[in-house]
């Protein structure tokens, strides 16, 4: 396994740009395309003898930390929609600070990319002890989450070493993704909407590949950015994950403030900091929340703030605002498929804005890649 730099100068960036290899991998013989008149499906190895299992729990726990709980976030609306049985999230420090009630008839699914972080184990041997189905879904094959789990996926993303994680994220909703299919009905009312999420699997390589272009407008837009004291960023459905992912890259490796806000919760709280000094980035690609997106720039926008807004290619005059503010225009992707491409260009940012700071991006000070004590 390739663990040098190759041609980057650190593993972040390395990481980033490795996208489209590391999400080929991750779908490597689970997609199925089917022949003219064959339905196209997955298939999950790691999860096959416990799908029925699966398929009767009465509710899907996701468990994890940090940018791995964020990836389950993402992929929880299409997992919910697919397999029509509700999806709860728990921080794993939180699920054992409350000791939060598992059933036996729960799936708990956890998702870690070390497969060795103290808290998201102890959760698991927590669940296991309340008689949950445990899932796992790792990077790293042997570790203790993916032994101790009754199933699981590994997401095969390649060796990460940058402490802040990037390909693995992508790969981890990938995999939720297929986890939606395989765990869903493959109903004639649904066949319709599970070849266009395989399809747009099968392309997503490609469309981050058009996305990673966008590293020097990221690099200018890190330029702009680069003093600034704090940057709030607002998402919703989706994309709720994705504000939160790049807050929390913008924290942990440009050490600068940041918050990932759900846009629905704007006027119960946040709209009270808008004014003309503090950036706010906004996602506003194209999906069943785009209406309610538009409505929140054109609030903020009236409360002078300082926008920037990614949406999908073709859409700037919509949300630009008559080029009053800065845009940063994606691919668009089936929606739910969407946080994988939205993430790169502000993985792209955060490690942009870091470098120009001056900090170290690979190892972030107090910061583990791994955290095994509590
Ligand atoms: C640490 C890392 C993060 C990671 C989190 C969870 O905080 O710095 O990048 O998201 O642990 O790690 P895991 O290995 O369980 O995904």
């Amino acid at each position: 396994e390739q663990i040098n730099k190759g041609n980057y100068e650190h593993y972040m960036q390395k990481e980033i740009h490795e996208q489209p290899a590391s999400l080929t991998t991750t779908m490597r013989g689970r997609l199925i395309r089917g022949g003219s008149c064959k339905a196209k499906t997955v298939l999950l190895g790691g999860l096959k003898d416990h799908l029925k299992t699966i398929r009767r729990s009465r509710r899907i726990v996701f468990v994890g930390c940090g940018t791995s709980y964020n990836a389950a976030l993402a992929a929880r609306p299409i997992v919910e929609e697919l397999s029509g049985i509700p999806v709860t999230m728990e921080i794993a420090s939180d699920l054992l600070d409350r000791q939060g009630l598992i059933y036996r008839e729960d799936t708990a699914v956890f998702v870690s990319q070390s497969g060795e972080t103290a808290d998201t184990f102890q959760a698991l041997e927590y669940a296991k002890e309340n008689g949950a189905l445990c899932v796992g879904i790792t990077n790293t094959v042997g570790s203790a989450i993916a032994r101790k789990t009754d199933c699981g996926v590994h997401i095969n993303a390649g060796c990460e070493i940058g402490v802040a994680s990037t390909k693995a994220y992508t790969s981890q909703i990938v995999v939720m993704a297929m986890l939606a299919l395989a765990v869903g009905d493959d109903t004639i009312s649904s066949q319709q909407r599970r070849e266009a999420i395989i399809d747009g699997l099968l392309d997503l390589p490609n469309k981050v590949r058009e996305v990673l272009k966008l590293d020097k407008d990221m690099k200018d837009l890190a330029k702009l950015l680069m003093n600034e004291q704090s940057l709030l960023v607002f998402g919703r459905g989706y994309n709720y994950a994705t504000a939160l992912e790049c807050a929390l890259k913008v924290k942990e490796v440009a050490l600068m403030h940041s918050e990932g806000i759900l846009a629905g919760e704007m006027k119960h709280g946040p709209l009270a900091l808008v004014d003309e000094n503090l950036p706010i980035l906004v996602i506003a690609t194209h999906d069943a929340c785009f209406s309610k997106q538009q409505s929140v720039i054109q609030q903020l926008h009236a409360r002078k703030g300082h926008l920037i807004v990614m949406c999908s290619r073709g859409e700037a005059a919509a949300v630009g605002l008559g080029g009053s503010c800065r845009v940063i225009e994606v691919p668009q992707v089936e929606d739910c498929l969407q946080p994988v491409i939205n993430i790169i260009p502000l993985q792209l940012l955060a490690y942009h804005l870091t470098i120009l700071r001056g900090f170290n991006v690979d190892q972030p000070r107090n910061l583990a890649k791994s955290v095994t004590t509590q």
